[in-house]
């Protein structure tokens, strides 16, 4: 391709920025509703249903509080909620079985949620997190996050959220062969449409600290997690996982934390044109609401700007919190 660029003033680019018709008229990427997908924090601990103070704006919900925010997103034209919980510490084991028994809270409110706002798109985390005694997404054995039993307990897992009535499948753990072994089971379970949005590019982030509030892991959690989730280093080995799960049946990858590994989002969306998606994470949120707290931002138009940033880059779709404050500006 070769790029005519006259010299000046033949070529003046200030031309179609000078009115807002011009400017509209040339704008390569917009936001729409369409493109969010709005993640939640539920709970049915008493008195936890309350705001997370690492998180302005965003509370933790009780089964009739994610109802109400299924149809707070019909209404705004959110296609996608996604759910995390924040379990009792009480319940939570080195063995983790809360994570498939069939009626945990989470399993409760997808299929509450299905049957109140049926349109609404649910989207799962599969990870051993919220359920781990010791905050990892894996099982635990003498310091070593065990791959392939891991793997086996995120199956079970999954094949629960299936039956509740998930739509989308979020195995957000990181282990080795998920992808493949969540698929096989999906299809022998009879869920052959279910979909498997793979967090396939997820490094070890700072950015995940007041998430792990927000779902009460921050304490339990021993050591880091560099053993299964990316090197902020890298960039070709996202491309080597995004591969890997697209061949073992992803539906749709994504790449997180968002804003600052935008440049990877760039580079699977030209790789493998599949439906890709970044999650603007909770320290992203955090740091942006920080700033509007202090009066140096403008919230709504950080807000839109930022979001707009991870269409530019190629993504299809953005997981944030800030969907339904979004939405509400951009319009359905
Ligand atoms: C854990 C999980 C995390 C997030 C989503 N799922 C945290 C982690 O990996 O420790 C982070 C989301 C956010 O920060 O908003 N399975």
């Amino acid at each position: 391709m070769t790029l005519i660029t006259p010299p000046f003033p033949t070529n003046r680019l200030r031309r179609m920025r000078r009115t807002p018709a011009l400017r509209e008229l040339a704008q390569e990427h917009r936001l729409s509703v369409k493109d969010l997908i709005w993640p939640i924090f539920i709970t049915d601990v008493p008195g936890a249903d309350v705001e997370i103070s690492s998180m302005p704006g965003v509370v933790r919900r009780t089964l009739k509080g994610a109802i109400e925010a299924a149809e707070e997103a019909a209404k705004l034209g959110i296609p996608a909620i996604c759910l995390f919980p924040y379990t009792d510490p009480a319940v939570k084991t080195e063995t983790c079985e809360q994570a498939w028994a069939e009626d945990n809270f989470t399993n409760k409110v997808i299929a509450a949620m299905k049957e109140a706002v049926p349109e609404v798109a649910i989207m799962t985390d599969i990870a051993l997190d919220p359920y781990n005694a010791n905050g990892h997404d894996g099982l635990v054995r003498d310091g070593i996050i065990i791959n392939d039993e891991t793997v086996e307990a995120l199956v079970k897992m999954a094949l629960a959220q299936a039956e509740a009535g998930a739509d989308i499948l979020g195995p957000s753990d990181m282990m080795d062969g998920r992808i493949g072994a969540l698929r096989s089971a999906m299809e022998a379970a009879g869920h052959k449409d279910i979909t498997i949005l793979s967090y396939a590019a997820k490094y070890a982030s700072a950015f995940y600290g007041p998430f792990r509030d927000a779902v009460g892991a921050s304490g339990a959690l021993k050591g880091d997690k560099k053993t299964y989730q990316m090197n902020p280093g890298n960039s070709d080995e996202a491309l080597r996982n995004v591969a890997r799960d697209i061949a073992e049946g992803a539906d749709m990858v994504m790449v997180k934390p968002g804003m600052p590994y935008l440049d990877i989002v760039r580079r699977v969306k030209d790789t493998f044109q599949m439906p890709t998606y970044a999650y603007q994470v909770s320290g992203e949120y955090a740091m942006l609401m920080a700033a509007v707290q202090n009066g140096w931002l403008d919230h709504d138009k950080v807000m839109l700007e930022s979001l707009l940033a991870f269409r530019r880059a190629g993504c299809d779709g953005v997981l944030t919190y800030f969907a339904p404050k979004a939405a509400k500006l951009i319009g359905a």
